[in-house]
């Protein structure tokens, strides 16, 4: 059986407590120790229960470890201070489990009761270049997709193109002029461009305003050539944001393509509904949701439009309606938006209203896992030196010119076909890792020589401490039937690895939970370092015994395979060398 030591000693600690006379739906909060000298894992939750029940924290403590059971799993269970109890593993019983994670293909870590989870993710829009909170939400989400499938939940990736609206008038127009007149040509691939050259037509060029606003109206009455331009742009842009998906080790495909337009048919219905339910009013012609949880500057009820005076609906009309479709048509238990936090209100508003509607039962969870902004050096938002958006391509480019530079400093004699290889996978590893070591809620800082640091919390650092293991393994000459299946645990080096490598499950499931990254990033930071560390103290290829070096080896196989692994998660590839 695999282990997921939090778990069990939670559920021990928990049992003990309400023996003791904690009330049942006390929190133990166990936390896997922070320092060697408070044993592996740590119950701080004591003082807090001790409090509530009005006896002294220690002696709860003492009435808690005597009738606790861990015999077979702890080597020690210390009480210090005010009535913190510190956990030592036994050594056996780690030993067992570590072997159990060696001959398993999931490492020991067991699936769960599979869910129908909806990922809202990246979600470019049509006809416009990815800008950097789509790319943030792409990555992350990515990530996210990756493990919850791991764990063998249903996974949906839903892209929410913005492939529907107004604009596409314009759009069509434009790309009908710049087809047929010769003068204008500019480039499509350029999306950026495209766009803006379509709305300056828009802006200062009435009869082609008049042509584009009529283009709107065929567009959502279903004709055809319209609907033929449509699908041009949103084919070509989604094509163009394919190939970034490819070049990121993104799992995005165009099966995953369910934008805005998917919706357009459900937002008469829903409107309709809205009023018959009395959620929504007419107000100066528009069609408006007051809404009591949102207050305006005046301290009133907030108004939401789902429909203006002319008939539009509006991106929260869609979501509104994109959100049912996720309960009722895909089927979802559960659905997550990596969204950009400043559309924070937006999707809480479209989910109230959601709720009030009764679309979706409270017990299906709407999540918004939203995340910062990229800032520049000088802590403004990342841009280029002339002020530009900074384009994902350019960015990847360059990324790969240093990467390139960085290996070849190294290897100097390394060839150029590996070498161009190399730089690829270490390039995209590093852009991807700098965004998603750090916590998502919060701005973070684009710096080059962090992202391609060999040091610290980085891709390349990760993907160096593998190529270090991978290197040990070979040396060994050993292939992995051979291994013998033998673990002793002495050396303070070994323990500390050796918990760790148990305590994949517990950053996965925290990641599933929360869709938080970081917390596998530091996870595998942390079991590099260990690594470091044990190999220095602990000679491998020269141990002491057949037994010591067959343990310590099987130590090194582990850790190869839950760096790969846990990487794999990321979205982040390894290399053999490097
Ligand atoms: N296309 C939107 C944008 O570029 C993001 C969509 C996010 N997802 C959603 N269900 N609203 O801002």
């Amino acid at each position: 059986m695999p282990v997921n030591i939090h778990a069990l000693l939670s559920a021990k600690i928990h049992q003990a407590l309400v023996a003791a006379g904690a009330p049942l739906h006390c929190n133990a909060q166990v936390r896997q120790s922070a320092k060697t000298q408070f044993g592996d894992y740590q119950v701080n939750g004591i003082m807090a229960i001790a409090k509530q029940l009005g006896i002294p924290s220690r002696q709860l403590a003492k009435k808690v470890v005597d009738l606790l059971n861990l015999k077979g799993i702890a080597r020690k269970v210390d009480i210090a201070g005010p009535g913190f109890i510190n956990i030592f593993l036994d050594l056996q019983w780690l030993a067992d489990h570590l072997l159990e994670a060696i001959f398993s293909p999931r490492l020991g870590v067991a699936t769960v009761a599979p869910r129908t989870i909806v990922v809202d993710y990246s979600a470019p829009n049509v006809a416009k270049e990815m800008h950097v909170g789509h790319v943030r939400s792409t990555i992350i989400g990515d990530a996210s997709v990756r493990t919850l499938s791991f764990l063998g939940h249903r996974v949906i990736r839903a892209n929410h193109v913005g492939d529907w609206g107004t604009q596409f008038g314009m759009l069509i127009a434009y790309l009908e002029k710049i087809r047929t007149g010769s003068k204008e040509k500019i480039q499509l691939s350029n999306l950026e461009d495209f766009y803006r050259a379509a709305k300056q037509h828009y802006d200062k060029d009435p009869v082609f305003a008049e042509h584009a606003r009529s283009y709107v109206v065929k567009l959502q009455g279903g004709d055809d050539y319209c609907c033929r331009m449509w699908r041009k742009l949103v084919d070509i842009t989604m094509a163009q944001n394919q190939k970034t998906y490819n070049q990121l080790n993104v799992t995005l495909t165009c099966a995953d393509v369910m934008g805005e337009s998917l919706y357009k048919d459900m937002l008469p219905g829903i409107v309709a509904d809205l009023k018959a339910k009395g959620l929504a009013v007419e107000s100066e012609g528009a069609i408006v949701v007051f809404l009591d949880e949102f207050k305006n500057k005046e301290g009133k009820p907030m108004g939401v439009v789902i429909q203006k005076k002319d008939g539009a609906y509006l991106y929260t009309t869609t979501d509104i309606a994109c959100a049912k479709y996720r309960y009722e048509t895909l089927k979802a238990d559960r659905i997550l938006y990596y969204v950009d936090s400043r559309q924070h209100q937006h999707l809480m508003q479209a989910w109230a209203i959601v709720r009030k509607a009764g679309y979706i039962p409270e017990s299906v969870p709407l999540e918004h896992h939203m995340f910062g902004m990229i800032l520049g050096k000088d802590g403004k938002p990342f841009k280029t030196r002339v002020g530009d958006a900074v384009k994902l391509a350019d960015l990847l480019n360059e990324a790969l010119e240093r990467a390139r530079r960085l290996i070849a400093s190294k290897n100097p004699d390394m060839d150029a076909a590996e070498l161009e290889k190399l730089a690829q996978v270490v390039s995209i590893g590093a852009v991807k890792y700098a965004d998603l070591s750090k916590n998502r809620t919060t701005d973070y800082i684009f710096d080059w020589d962090n992202m391609l640091n060999l040091e610290g919390n980085t891709a390349p650092y990760m993907q160096y401490a593998y190529t270090r293991v991978v290197s040990v393994l070979k040396r060994s000459g050993q292939s992995e039937q051979q291994l013998t299946g033998v673990i002793t645990l002495e050396v303070e080096q070994e323990i500390q690895l050796a918990v760790c490598l148990l305590q994949l499950e517990e950053a996965i499931t925290t990641v599933a939970r929360d869709g938080t990254p970081h917390v596998l990033c530091t996870y595998l930071y942390d079991l590099a370092v260990l690594f470091s560390d044990f190999y220095e103290h602990c000679p491998i290829l020269n141990a002491d015994s057949e037994t010591q070096y067959q343990s310590r080896l099987q130590l090194a196989l582990l850790t190869a395979r839950t760096l790969k692994q846990g990487l794999n998660l990321l979205g982040i590839e390894m290399v053999e060398r490097m």
